[in-house]
Protein backbone atom coordinates (compact mmCIF):
# COMPACT_ATOMS: atom_id res chain seq x y z
CA UNK A 1 0.00 0.00 0.00
CA UNK A 2 1.71 3.50 -1.10
CA UNK A 3 2.67 5.51 1.91
CA UNK A 4 -0.01 8.88 1.96
CA UNK A 5 0.74 11.64 0.38
CA UNK A 6 1.46 15.01 3.30
CA UNK A 7 -1.15 17.21 2.13
CA UNK A 8 0.85 19.83 3.58
CA UNK A 9 3.90 18.78 1.91
CA UNK A 10 2.27 19.55 -1.32
CA UNK A 11 2.29 22.77 -3.87
CA UNK A 12 -1.59 22.97 -3.68
CA UNK A 13 -1.48 22.95 0.09
CA UNK A 14 1.14 25.85 -0.19
CA UNK A 15 -0.76 27.87 -2.95
CA UNK A 16 -4.13 27.34 -0.82
CA UNK A 17 -1.75 28.89 2.61
CA UNK A 18 -0.96 31.85 0.04
CA UNK A 19 -4.71 32.46 -0.90
CA UNK A 20 -5.61 31.77 2.80
CA UNK A 21 -3.52 34.59 3.72
CA UNK A 22 -4.93 37.06 1.58
CA UNK A 23 -8.77 36.04 1.86
CA UNK A 24 -10.96 38.51 2.14
CA UNK A 25 -14.47 36.53 1.51
CA UNK A 26 -16.92 38.55 -0.34
CA UNK A 27 -20.08 36.53 -1.65
CA UNK A 28 -22.10 40.55 -2.46
CA UNK A 29 -19.32 41.68 -4.09
CA UNK A 30 -18.43 37.91 -6.15
CA UNK A 31 -21.91 37.71 -6.92
CA UNK A 32 -22.56 41.46 -8.00
CA UNK A 33 -19.15 41.01 -9.89
CA UNK A 34 -19.50 38.11 -11.57
CA UNK A 35 -22.88 36.81 -13.38
CA UNK A 36 -21.50 33.72 -14.32
CA UNK A 37 -20.80 32.86 -11.22
CA UNK A 38 -23.75 30.82 -10.10
CA UNK A 39 -24.08 28.97 -13.43
CA UNK A 40 -20.38 28.01 -13.23
CA UNK A 41 -20.21 26.51 -9.69
CA UNK A 42 -23.88 24.53 -10.27
CA UNK A 43 -23.19 21.02 -10.99
CA UNK A 44 -25.68 17.98 -11.44
CA UNK A 45 -25.21 14.91 -10.03
CA UNK A 46 -27.68 12.25 -11.18
CA UNK A 47 -30.97 14.18 -10.02
CA UNK A 48 -29.48 16.43 -7.89
CA UNK A 49 -28.95 19.57 -8.41
CA UNK A 50 -25.82 21.18 -6.45
CA UNK A 51 -25.31 24.86 -5.94
CA UNK A 52 -21.97 25.36 -5.03
CA UNK A 53 -21.88 29.66 -5.20
CA UNK A 54 -22.59 30.17 -1.63
CA UNK A 55 -19.17 28.76 -0.34
CA UNK A 56 -16.61 30.94 0.35
CA UNK A 57 -14.39 30.04 -2.52
CA UNK A 58 -13.17 31.94 -6.10
CA UNK A 59 -12.37 30.23 -8.83
CA UNK A 60 -8.46 30.56 -7.88
CA UNK A 61 -9.00 28.54 -4.43
CA UNK A 62 -11.21 26.14 -6.57
CA UNK A 63 -8.21 25.14 -8.64
CA UNK A 64 -6.08 25.12 -6.28
CA UNK A 65 -8.20 22.58 -4.22
CA UNK A 66 -8.74 20.46 -7.07
CA UNK A 67 -4.82 20.37 -7.65
CA UNK A 68 -4.42 19.64 -3.95
CA UNK A 69 -6.96 16.28 -4.96
CA UNK A 70 -4.50 15.87 -7.59
CA UNK A 71 -1.64 15.64 -5.83
CA UNK A 72 -2.66 13.74 -3.03
CA UNK A 73 -3.76 10.79 -5.20
CA UNK A 74 -7.64 10.94 -4.86
CA UNK A 75 -7.76 9.22 -7.78
CA UNK A 76 -6.03 6.40 -7.86
CA UNK A 77 -6.83 5.99 -4.22
CA UNK A 78 -10.94 5.81 -5.55
CA UNK A 79 -9.43 3.27 -8.47
CA UNK A 80 -7.75 1.20 -5.71
CA UNK A 81 -11.02 0.90 -3.76
CA UNK A 82 -12.92 0.09 -6.53
CA UNK A 83 -10.52 -2.79 -7.61
CA UNK A 84 -10.46 -4.26 -4.36
CA UNK A 85 -7.14 -3.14 -3.05
CA UNK A 86 -6.71 -4.08 0.57
CA UNK A 87 -7.17 0.13 1.32
CA UNK A 88 -8.57 -0.74 4.48
CA UNK A 89 -4.94 -1.70 5.97
CA UNK A 90 -5.53 -1.87 9.87
CA UNK A 91 -8.03 -5.02 9.24
CA UNK A 92 -6.31 -5.94 6.03
CA UNK A 93 -9.51 -5.95 3.74
CA UNK A 94 -10.75 -4.78 0.37
CA UNK A 95 -13.71 -1.68 0.84
CA UNK A 96 -16.33 -2.33 -1.83
CA UNK A 97 -19.35 -0.89 -0.82
CA UNK A 98 -19.28 0.25 -4.44
CA UNK A 99 -19.85 -3.28 -5.06
CA UNK A 100 -23.04 -3.90 -3.85
CA UNK A 101 -25.07 -1.63 -5.96
CA UNK A 102 -22.86 -2.55 -9.29
CA UNK A 103 -26.10 -3.34 -12.04
CA UNK A 104 -26.43 -7.51 -12.35
CA UNK A 105 -24.43 -8.11 -15.54
CA UNK A 106 -21.59 -5.83 -14.82
CA UNK A 107 -18.89 -6.80 -17.33
CA UNK A 108 -16.28 -7.42 -16.88
CA UNK A 109 -17.06 -8.71 -13.62
CA UNK A 110 -15.34 -8.22 -10.10
CA UNK A 111 -13.21 -10.51 -8.53
CA UNK A 112 -11.63 -9.93 -5.71
CA UNK A 113 -8.89 -12.12 -3.84
CA UNK A 114 -10.06 -15.23 -6.17
CA UNK A 115 -13.93 -14.46 -5.43
CA UNK A 116 -16.77 -13.44 -8.21
CA UNK A 117 -17.45 -10.62 -5.99
CA UNK A 118 -20.88 -9.23 -8.26
CA UNK A 119 -22.05 -13.05 -8.22
CA UNK A 120 -22.04 -12.93 -4.47
CA UNK A 121 -24.14 -10.02 -4.50
CA UNK A 122 -26.51 -10.85 -6.63
CA UNK A 123 -26.99 -14.35 -4.64
CA UNK A 124 -27.35 -12.24 -1.67
CA UNK A 125 -29.96 -9.52 -3.16
CA UNK A 126 -31.74 -12.04 -4.88
CA UNK A 127 -32.03 -14.07 -1.52
CA UNK A 128 -33.08 -10.78 0.31
CA UNK A 129 -35.84 -9.95 -2.03
CA UNK A 130 -37.19 -13.51 -2.73
CA UNK A 131 -37.63 -13.53 1.09
CA UNK A 132 -39.62 -9.91 1.37
CA UNK A 133 -41.69 -10.81 -1.25
CA UNK A 134 -42.96 -13.71 0.88
CA UNK A 135 -43.42 -11.66 4.02
CA UNK A 136 -45.25 -8.85 1.94
CA UNK A 137 -47.14 -11.47 0.24
CA UNK A 138 -47.92 -13.49 3.42
CA UNK A 139 -46.36 -16.76 2.14
CA UNK A 140 -44.34 -16.55 5.36
CA UNK A 141 -46.60 -17.02 8.42
CA UNK A 142 -46.11 -16.81 12.10
CA UNK A 143 -45.80 -19.42 14.30
CA UNK A 144 -50.02 -19.58 14.31
CA UNK A 145 -50.12 -19.06 11.15
CA UNK A 146 -50.52 -15.33 10.65
CA UNK A 147 -49.12 -12.46 8.38
CA UNK A 148 -46.22 -10.59 9.59
CA UNK A 149 -47.62 -7.02 10.44
CA UNK A 150 -44.68 -5.33 12.14
CA UNK A 151 -40.45 -5.96 11.59
CA UNK A 152 -38.18 -5.22 14.05
CA UNK A 153 -34.84 -4.68 13.34
CA UNK A 154 -32.07 -4.80 15.87
CA UNK A 155 -28.73 -4.09 15.77
CA UNK A 156 -26.81 -0.59 16.39
CA UNK A 157 -24.82 1.65 14.34
CA UNK A 158 -24.48 0.69 10.59
CA UNK A 159 -26.91 -2.14 11.41
CA UNK A 160 -28.90 0.31 12.64
CA UNK A 161 -28.46 3.88 11.84
CA UNK A 162 -28.63 3.51 7.81
CA UNK A 163 -32.09 1.20 7.52
CA UNK A 164 -33.94 3.53 10.00
CA UNK A 165 -32.59 7.21 8.41
CA UNK A 166 -34.33 5.12 4.90
CA UNK A 167 -36.99 3.81 6.34
CA UNK A 168 -38.06 7.68 7.89
CA UNK A 169 -37.17 8.93 4.20
CA UNK A 170 -39.09 6.73 2.01
CA UNK A 171 -42.24 5.81 4.88
CA UNK A 172 -44.50 7.05 1.77
CA UNK A 173 -43.79 3.84 -0.26
CA UNK A 174 -44.74 1.65 2.71
CA UNK A 175 -47.56 0.62 1.45
CA UNK A 176 -47.97 -3.42 2.30
CA UNK A 177 -49.56 -3.43 5.66
CA UNK A 178 -46.26 -3.80 7.35
CA UNK A 179 -44.40 -1.56 9.46
CA UNK A 180 -41.03 -1.19 10.77
CA UNK A 181 -39.71 -0.64 13.77
CA UNK A 182 -35.75 0.11 15.22
CA UNK A 183 -34.34 -1.16 18.36
CA UNK A 184 -30.57 0.04 19.06
CA UNK A 185 -30.07 1.13 22.65
CA UNK A 186 -29.13 -1.90 25.06
CA UNK A 187 -31.12 1.18 27.78
CA UNK A 188 -34.34 -1.21 28.14
CA UNK A 189 -36.64 1.62 28.07
CA UNK A 190 -35.81 0.75 24.25
CA UNK A 191 -37.07 -2.72 23.86
CA UNK A 192 -39.69 -2.28 26.46
CA UNK A 193 -41.21 0.78 24.73
CA UNK A 194 -40.81 -0.65 20.90
CA UNK A 195 -42.50 -4.26 21.96
CA UNK A 196 -45.17 -2.58 24.24
CA UNK A 197 -47.97 -2.87 21.71
CA UNK A 198 -47.11 -5.62 19.48
CA UNK A 199 -48.57 -8.67 18.32
CA UNK A 200 -46.25 -11.44 18.72
CA UNK A 201 -48.11 -13.60 16.30
CA UNK A 202 -47.99 -10.94 13.56
CA UNK A 203 -44.34 -9.83 14.60
CA UNK A 204 -40.87 -10.55 12.68
CA UNK A 205 -37.30 -9.99 14.23
CA UNK A 206 -34.31 -9.36 12.28
CA UNK A 207 -31.36 -9.67 13.86
CA UNK A 208 -28.74 -7.32 12.24
CA UNK A 209 -25.05 -7.68 13.35
CA UNK A 210 -21.91 -7.66 11.55
CA UNK A 211 -19.92 -9.50 13.70
CA UNK A 212 -22.32 -10.91 15.41
CA UNK A 213 -20.55 -10.16 18.74
CA UNK A 214 -22.36 -7.03 19.69
CA UNK A 215 -23.06 -6.62 23.10
CA UNK A 216 -26.36 -4.31 22.67
CA UNK A 217 -27.35 -5.98 19.76
CA UNK A 218 -27.25 -9.51 21.26
CA UNK A 219 -28.46 -8.89 24.44
CA UNK A 220 -31.63 -6.95 22.87
CA UNK A 221 -32.03 -10.30 20.86
CA UNK A 222 -32.10 -11.96 23.97
CA UNK A 223 -34.60 -9.39 25.19
CA UNK A 224 -36.89 -9.97 21.95
CA UNK A 225 -36.78 -13.36 22.40
CA UNK A 226 -37.56 -13.59 26.16
CA UNK A 227 -40.36 -11.25 25.11
CA UNK A 228 -41.86 -13.87 22.16
CA UNK A 229 -41.67 -16.62 24.15
CA UNK A 230 -43.43 -15.39 27.34
CA UNK A 231 -45.98 -13.72 25.58
CA UNK A 232 -47.17 -16.84 23.36
CA UNK A 233 -46.48 -18.72 26.10
CA UNK A 234 -48.89 -16.45 28.23
CA UNK A 235 -51.43 -16.51 25.54
CA UNK A 236 -51.39 -20.26 25.79
CA UNK A 237 -49.75 -20.25 21.95
CA UNK A 238 -47.13 -22.44 22.65
CA UNK A 239 -46.23 -25.14 25.39
CA UNK A 240 -43.13 -23.11 26.22
CA UNK A 241 -41.19 -26.32 25.98
CA UNK A 242 -37.79 -26.94 23.90
CA UNK A 243 -39.25 -27.51 20.76
CA UNK A 244 -42.23 -25.02 20.49
CA UNK A 245 -39.87 -22.62 21.55
CA UNK A 246 -37.63 -23.57 19.11
CA UNK A 247 -40.49 -23.42 16.40
CA UNK A 248 -41.40 -19.93 18.24
CA UNK A 249 -37.62 -18.66 16.75
CA UNK A 250 -37.86 -19.98 13.65
CA UNK A 251 -40.83 -18.36 12.74
CA UNK A 252 -40.34 -15.05 14.04
CA UNK A 253 -36.53 -14.32 13.84
CA UNK A 254 -34.44 -14.09 11.21
CA UNK A 255 -30.33 -12.58 10.71
CA UNK A 256 -27.86 -10.43 8.82
CA UNK A 257 -24.56 -11.17 9.19
CA UNK A 258 -21.42 -12.00 8.32
CA UNK A 259 -20.88 -14.48 10.82
CA UNK A 260 -23.66 -17.10 10.43
CA UNK A 261 -22.12 -20.00 12.43
CA UNK A 262 -22.89 -17.52 15.30
CA UNK A 263 -26.65 -16.88 13.97
CA UNK A 264 -27.29 -20.80 14.22
CA UNK A 265 -25.46 -20.41 17.86
CA UNK A 266 -28.14 -18.15 18.78
CA UNK A 267 -30.85 -20.16 17.61
CA UNK A 268 -31.44 -18.89 14.04
CA UNK A 269 -31.88 -20.91 10.83
CA UNK A 270 -29.11 -19.70 8.72
CA UNK A 271 -31.35 -20.62 5.97
CA UNK A 272 -33.50 -17.49 7.54
CA UNK A 273 -30.31 -15.21 7.74
CA UNK A 274 -28.45 -13.43 5.07
CA UNK A 275 -25.08 -12.96 4.67
CA UNK A 276 -22.41 -10.16 3.54
CA UNK A 277 -18.61 -9.92 3.95
CA UNK A 278 -15.78 -8.25 5.59
CA UNK A 279 -15.05 -5.74 2.53
CA UNK A 280 -18.25 -4.03 3.67
CA UNK A 281 -17.70 -1.73 6.75
CA UNK A 282 -20.47 -0.99 9.20
CA UNK A 283 -21.81 2.22 8.29
CA UNK A 284 -21.26 1.64 4.36
CA UNK A 285 -23.74 -1.64 5.02
CA UNK A 286 -27.20 0.00 4.21
CA UNK A 287 -27.33 -1.05 0.87
CA UNK A 288 -26.41 -4.60 1.92
CA UNK A 289 -28.38 -7.81 3.56
CA UNK A 290 -27.98 -5.07 6.39
CA UNK A 291 -30.97 -3.04 4.39
CA UNK A 292 -33.21 -6.64 4.53
CA UNK A 293 -36.16 -4.34 7.04
CA UNK A 294 -36.15 -2.33 3.99
CA UNK A 295 -36.62 -4.77 1.51
CA UNK A 296 -39.51 -6.02 3.14
CA UNK A 297 -41.01 -2.95 4.16
CA UNK A 298 -40.97 -0.57 1.33
CA UNK A 299 -40.18 -3.36 -1.35
CA UNK A 300 -37.80 -4.89 -3.39
CA UNK A 301 -38.45 -2.83 -5.87
CA UNK A 302 -38.14 0.46 -3.55
CA UNK A 303 -35.12 -1.41 -2.58
CA UNK A 304 -33.08 -1.91 -6.19
CA UNK A 305 -34.42 1.84 -6.95
CA UNK A 306 -32.39 2.44 -3.74
CA UNK A 307 -28.99 0.81 -5.04
CA UNK A 308 -29.46 2.33 -8.50
CA UNK A 309 -29.14 5.88 -6.73
CA UNK A 310 -26.18 4.89 -5.13
CA UNK A 311 -24.59 3.73 -8.50
CA UNK A 312 -25.39 6.74 -9.99
CA UNK A 313 -23.19 8.18 -7.92
CA UNK A 314 -20.17 5.46 -8.22
CA UNK A 315 -20.17 5.98 -11.71
CA UNK A 316 -19.96 9.67 -11.70
CA UNK A 317 -17.10 9.74 -9.46
CA UNK A 318 -15.40 6.94 -11.61
CA UNK A 319 -15.80 8.47 -14.58
CA UNK A 320 -16.20 12.46 -14.31
CA UNK A 321 -12.64 14.60 -13.81
CA UNK A 322 -11.93 16.26 -10.58
CA UNK A 323 -12.39 19.75 -11.54
CA UNK A 324 -16.43 18.71 -12.09
CA UNK A 325 -16.53 15.79 -9.69
CA UNK A 326 -19.68 17.00 -6.93
CA UNK A 327 -18.45 14.40 -3.80
CA UNK A 328 -14.41 15.67 -4.85
CA UNK A 329 -15.07 19.20 -4.84
CA UNK A 330 -17.66 19.11 -1.63
CA UNK A 331 -14.77 16.77 0.21
CA UNK A 332 -12.30 19.62 -1.24
CA UNK A 333 -14.32 22.36 0.32
CA UNK A 334 -15.15 21.14 3.66
CA UNK A 335 -10.78 20.82 3.73
CA UNK A 336 -10.79 24.45 2.96
CA UNK A 337 -12.58 25.10 5.81
CA UNK A 338 -11.33 22.58 8.25
CA UNK A 339 -7.33 22.95 7.33
CA UNK A 340 -7.63 26.64 6.35
CA UNK A 341 -10.12 28.51 7.57
CA UNK A 342 -10.66 27.13 11.18
CA UNK A 343 -14.20 25.66 11.36
CA UNK A 344 -14.57 22.48 13.67
CA UNK A 345 -18.20 21.67 12.43
CA UNK A 346 -20.56 21.14 9.79
CA UNK A 347 -24.26 21.59 9.66
CA UNK A 348 -26.18 19.28 7.62
CA UNK A 349 -30.03 21.17 7.41
CA UNK A 350 -32.63 18.71 5.12
CA UNK A 351 -35.50 20.80 4.96
CA UNK A 352 -37.14 17.61 4.02
CA UNK A 353 -39.12 16.30 7.55
CA UNK A 354 -38.40 12.69 6.04
CA UNK A 355 -34.67 13.15 6.28
CA UNK A 356 -34.96 13.97 10.07
CA UNK A 357 -32.39 11.17 10.77
CA UNK A 358 -30.01 12.11 8.07
CA UNK A 359 -27.75 13.96 10.33
CA UNK A 360 -27.75 11.00 12.69
CA UNK A 361 -27.09 8.61 9.99
CA UNK A 362 -24.56 11.22 8.51
CA UNK A 363 -22.56 11.44 12.12
CA UNK A 364 -21.74 7.97 12.29
CA UNK A 365 -20.28 7.82 8.64
CA UNK A 366 -18.28 10.97 8.50
CA UNK A 367 -17.41 10.58 12.41
CA UNK A 368 -16.65 7.27 12.52
CA UNK A 369 -14.41 7.28 9.17
CA UNK A 370 -12.83 10.42 9.63
CA UNK A 371 -12.33 11.38 13.43
CA UNK A 372 -8.52 9.86 13.43
CA UNK A 373 -5.63 10.86 14.43
CA UNK A 374 -3.06 8.55 12.58
CA UNK A 375 -3.13 7.89 9.14
CA UNK A 376 -2.73 4.67 7.06
CA UNK A 377 0.79 4.29 7.86
CA UNK A 378 0.31 4.26 11.43
CA UNK A 379 2.23 7.95 11.43
CA UNK A 380 0.58 10.76 13.02
CA UNK A 381 -1.63 12.68 10.73
CA UNK A 382 -0.24 16.57 9.77
CA UNK A 383 -3.77 18.42 9.85
CA UNK A 384 -6.45 18.72 11.57
CA UNK A 385 -9.15 16.21 10.49
CA UNK A 386 -12.82 15.13 11.17
CA UNK A 387 -15.24 17.92 11.72
CA UNK A 388 -17.93 17.67 14.03
CA UNK A 389 -21.12 16.70 11.78
CA UNK A 390 -24.62 17.90 13.12
CA UNK A 391 -28.14 19.00 11.94
CA UNK A 392 -31.75 18.99 12.41
CA UNK A 393 -34.64 19.11 9.65
CA UNK A 394 -35.71 22.91 8.56
CA UNK A 395 -37.59 24.78 9.75
CA UNK A 396 -37.08 23.55 13.26
CA UNK A 397 -33.36 23.68 13.62
CA UNK A 398 -34.67 27.80 12.54
CA UNK A 399 -36.09 28.30 15.74
CA UNK A 400 -33.02 26.72 18.05
CA UNK A 401 -29.43 26.71 16.77
CA UNK A 402 -29.55 29.24 13.57
CA UNK A 403 -28.72 31.94 15.82
CA UNK A 404 -25.13 30.76 16.34
CA UNK A 405 -24.78 30.17 12.37
CA UNK A 406 -25.65 33.63 11.50
CA UNK A 407 -24.08 35.71 14.57
CA UNK A 408 -21.86 33.41 16.48
CA UNK A 409 -18.69 33.71 16.31
CA UNK A 410 -17.72 30.09 14.42
CA UNK A 411 -17.65 29.62 11.13
CA UNK A 412 -19.83 26.64 10.82
CA UNK A 413 -20.12 25.62 6.75
CA UNK A 414 -23.91 24.13 5.94
CA UNK A 415 -25.27 21.56 3.52
CA UNK A 416 -29.50 22.59 3.12
CA UNK A 417 -30.83 19.67 0.92
CA UNK A 418 -34.16 20.42 -0.10
CA UNK A 419 -37.12 18.62 -2.87
CA UNK A 420 -39.32 20.54 -5.25
CA UNK A 421 -42.02 18.05 -4.94
CA UNK A 422 -43.08 17.06 -1.00
CA UNK A 423 -44.34 13.21 -0.65
CA UNK A 424 -47.55 14.97 1.37
CA UNK A 425 -49.09 18.43 -0.58
CA UNK A 426 -50.91 19.91 1.99
CA UNK A 427 -52.85 23.36 1.50
CA UNK A 428 -53.47 25.95 4.41
CA UNK A 429 -56.19 27.34 2.34
CA UNK A 430 -55.03 28.94 -0.97
CA UNK A 431 -51.53 28.72 0.22
CA UNK A 432 -49.46 25.79 -0.86
CA UNK A 433 -47.23 24.66 2.52
CA UNK A 434 -44.28 23.43 0.67
CA UNK A 435 -43.89 26.61 -0.75
CA UNK A 436 -44.03 28.19 2.20
CA UNK A 437 -41.62 26.14 3.61
CA UNK A 438 -39.13 26.25 1.03
CA UNK A 439 -38.61 29.74 0.77
CA UNK A 440 -37.74 29.50 4.23
CA UNK A 441 -34.99 27.30 2.63
CA UNK A 442 -34.27 29.93 0.10
CA UNK A 443 -34.33 32.82 2.82
CA UNK A 444 -31.39 30.80 5.13
CA UNK A 445 -29.19 30.26 2.51
CA UNK A 446 -29.54 34.05 1.21
CA UNK A 447 -29.42 35.11 4.80
CA UNK A 448 -26.00 33.12 5.76
CA UNK A 449 -24.62 34.39 2.58
CA UNK A 450 -25.25 37.90 2.19
CA UNK A 451 -26.21 39.01 5.62
CA UNK A 452 -27.42 42.54 6.43
CA UNK A 453 -25.30 45.51 6.87
CA UNK A 454 -25.70 48.48 9.46
CA UNK A 455 -26.65 50.91 7.28
CA UNK A 456 -29.45 48.68 5.66
CA UNK A 457 -30.48 47.90 9.47
CA UNK A 458 -29.98 51.86 9.99
CA UNK A 459 -32.16 52.70 6.94
CA UNK A 460 -35.12 50.61 8.41
CA UNK A 461 -34.96 53.65 11.30
CA UNK A 462 -32.76 51.34 13.73
CA UNK A 463 -30.65 53.63 16.20
CA UNK A 464 -27.84 53.07 18.84
CA UNK A 465 -26.97 49.92 20.13
CA UNK A 466 -29.40 47.89 18.77
CA UNK A 467 -27.81 48.71 15.09
CA UNK A 468 -24.86 46.40 16.02
CA UNK A 469 -27.28 43.52 16.99
CA UNK A 470 -29.22 43.51 13.78
CA UNK A 471 -26.65 43.26 11.96
CA UNK A 472 -25.77 39.97 10.07
CA UNK A 473 -22.45 39.58 8.77
CA UNK A 474 -22.70 37.21 6.02
CA UNK A 475 -20.09 34.71 4.29
CA UNK A 476 -21.40 32.31 6.27
CA UNK A 477 -21.22 29.59 3.45
CA UNK A 478 -23.78 27.21 2.51
CA UNK A 479 -24.09 24.08 -0.50
CA UNK A 480 -27.65 23.87 -1.60
CA UNK A 481 -28.58 20.60 -3.14
CA UNK A 482 -31.67 20.25 -4.51
CA UNK A 483 -33.61 17.03 -5.93
CA UNK A 484 -37.03 16.78 -7.56
CA UNK A 485 -38.55 14.71 -5.11
CA UNK A 486 -37.23 12.30 -2.30
CA UNK A 487 -37.95 8.96 -4.61
CA UNK A 488 -35.55 6.40 -3.61
CA UNK A 489 -33.15 6.89 -6.32
CA UNK A 490 -32.47 10.61 -5.28
CA UNK A 491 -32.17 9.18 -1.75
CA UNK A 492 -29.29 6.67 -2.89
CA UNK A 493 -27.93 9.25 -4.54
CA UNK A 494 -27.67 11.35 -1.31
CA UNK A 495 -26.31 8.89 0.55
CA UNK A 496 -23.51 8.05 -1.75
CA UNK A 497 -23.04 11.56 -2.36
CA UNK A 498 -21.62 11.60 1.03
CA UNK A 499 -19.71 8.27 1.27
CA UNK A 500 -17.36 9.97 -1.41
CA UNK A 501 -17.59 13.49 0.25
CA UNK A 502 -16.08 11.48 3.36
CA UNK A 503 -13.86 9.43 1.36
CA UNK A 504 -11.94 12.42 -0.38
CA UNK A 505 -11.75 13.98 2.71
CA UNK A 506 -10.12 10.85 3.98
CA UNK A 507 -7.50 10.33 1.27
CA UNK A 508 -6.37 14.13 1.65
CA UNK A 509 -5.51 13.53 4.97
CA UNK A 510 -3.98 10.27 4.92
CA UNK A 511 -6.58 8.40 6.74
CA UNK A 512 -7.73 4.82 6.24
CA UNK A 513 -11.71 5.79 6.42
CA UNK A 514 -13.07 2.14 7.42
CA UNK A 515 -11.53 0.98 10.51
CA UNK A 516 -12.78 2.48 13.90
CA UNK A 517 -10.29 1.14 16.71
CA UNK A 518 -11.42 4.40 18.46
CA UNK A 519 -14.44 2.32 19.72
CA UNK A 520 -12.88 -0.46 21.28
CA UNK A 521 -11.57 0.66 24.35
CA UNK A 522 -14.84 1.61 25.86
CA UNK A 523 -16.43 -1.69 24.78
CA UNK A 524 -13.54 -3.29 26.66
CA UNK A 525 -14.17 -1.15 29.47
CA UNK A 526 -17.50 -1.52 30.11
CA UNK A 527 -16.70 -5.76 29.96
CA UNK A 528 -14.63 -5.24 32.86
CA UNK A 529 -16.91 -2.41 34.67
CA UNK A 530 -20.00 -4.63 34.42
CA UNK A 531 -19.24 -7.04 37.44
CA UNK A 532 -18.15 -4.17 39.74
CA UNK A 533 -22.03 -2.97 38.84
CA UNK A 534 -23.34 -6.10 39.57
CA UNK A 535 -21.39 -6.66 43.06
CA UNK A 536 -18.16 -7.77 42.33
CA UNK A 537 -15.93 -6.27 45.14
CA UNK A 538 -12.20 -7.13 43.12
CA UNK A 539 -13.96 -5.48 40.11
CA UNK A 540 -15.09 -2.73 42.49
CA UNK A 541 -11.39 -1.99 43.84
CA UNK A 542 -9.58 -2.28 40.15
CA UNK A 543 -11.71 1.01 39.55
CA UNK A 544 -10.15 4.53 40.06
CA UNK A 545 -12.10 6.52 42.50
CA UNK A 546 -14.46 8.65 40.31
CA UNK A 547 -15.59 5.52 38.60
CA UNK A 548 -15.82 3.61 42.50
CA UNK A 549 -17.88 6.62 43.54
CA UNK A 550 -19.97 6.83 40.66
CA UNK A 551 -21.14 2.89 40.75
CA UNK A 552 -21.31 3.63 44.98
CA UNK A 553 -24.37 6.80 43.89
CA UNK A 554 -25.50 3.92 41.12
CA UNK A 555 -26.08 1.05 44.02
CA UNK A 556 -27.40 3.89 46.83
CA UNK A 557 -30.10 4.87 44.62
CA UNK A 558 -31.00 1.82 42.57
CA UNK A 559 -33.80 0.65 44.00
O1 LIG B 1 -19.54 1.06 17.14
C1 LIG B 1 -18.65 0.26 16.48
C2 LIG B 1 -19.30 -0.64 15.48
O2 LIG B 1 -18.37 -1.61 15.16
C3 LIG B 1 -19.77 0.09 14.22
O3 LIG B 1 -18.76 0.33 13.33
C4 LIG B 1 -20.80 -0.86 13.73
O4 LIG B 1 -21.60 -0.27 12.75
C5 LIG B 1 -21.51 -1.18 15.01
O5 LIG B 1 -20.47 -1.27 15.97
C6 LIG B 1 -22.35 -2.43 15.00
O6 LIG B 1 -21.59 -3.57 14.72
P1 LIG B 1 -22.25 -4.93 14.31
O7 LIG B 1 -23.00 -4.73 13.05
O8 LIG B 1 -21.11 -5.89 14.15
O9 LIG B 1 -23.18 -5.35 15.42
Amino acid sequence: MNAPIDPTSTAAWAELEAHKSAFAPDLRGWFAADAGRVERMSLTLGDLHVDLSKNLVTDEILSSLVRLAEQTGVAERYAAMLAGEHINTTEDRAVLHTALRRPAGTSPALVVDGQDIDADVQAVLGKITAFADRVRSGDWKGVTGKKVTHIVNIGIGGSDLGPVMVYEALKPYATAGITARFVSNIDPTDMAQKTADLDPETTLFIVASKTFTTLETLTNARLARDWLWDSLAAAGTISGDDASRADAVAHHFIAVSTALDKVAAFGIDTANAFGFWDWVGGRYSVDSAIGTSLAIALGPDVFRELLAGFHTVDRHVAETPLAENVPVLMGLLNVWYVNFLGSQSHAVLPYAQQLHRFAAYLQQLTMESNGKSVRWDGTPVTTETGEIFWGEPGTNGQHAFYQLIHQGTRLIPADFIAVANPAYPLKDGEQDVHNLFLANFLAQTKALAFGKTAAEVEAEGTTGALVAARTFAGNRPTTSIFAPALTPAVLGQLIALYEHITFTQGVIWGINSFDQWGVELGKQLALQIAPAVEGDDAALAAQDASTQALIAYYKANRK
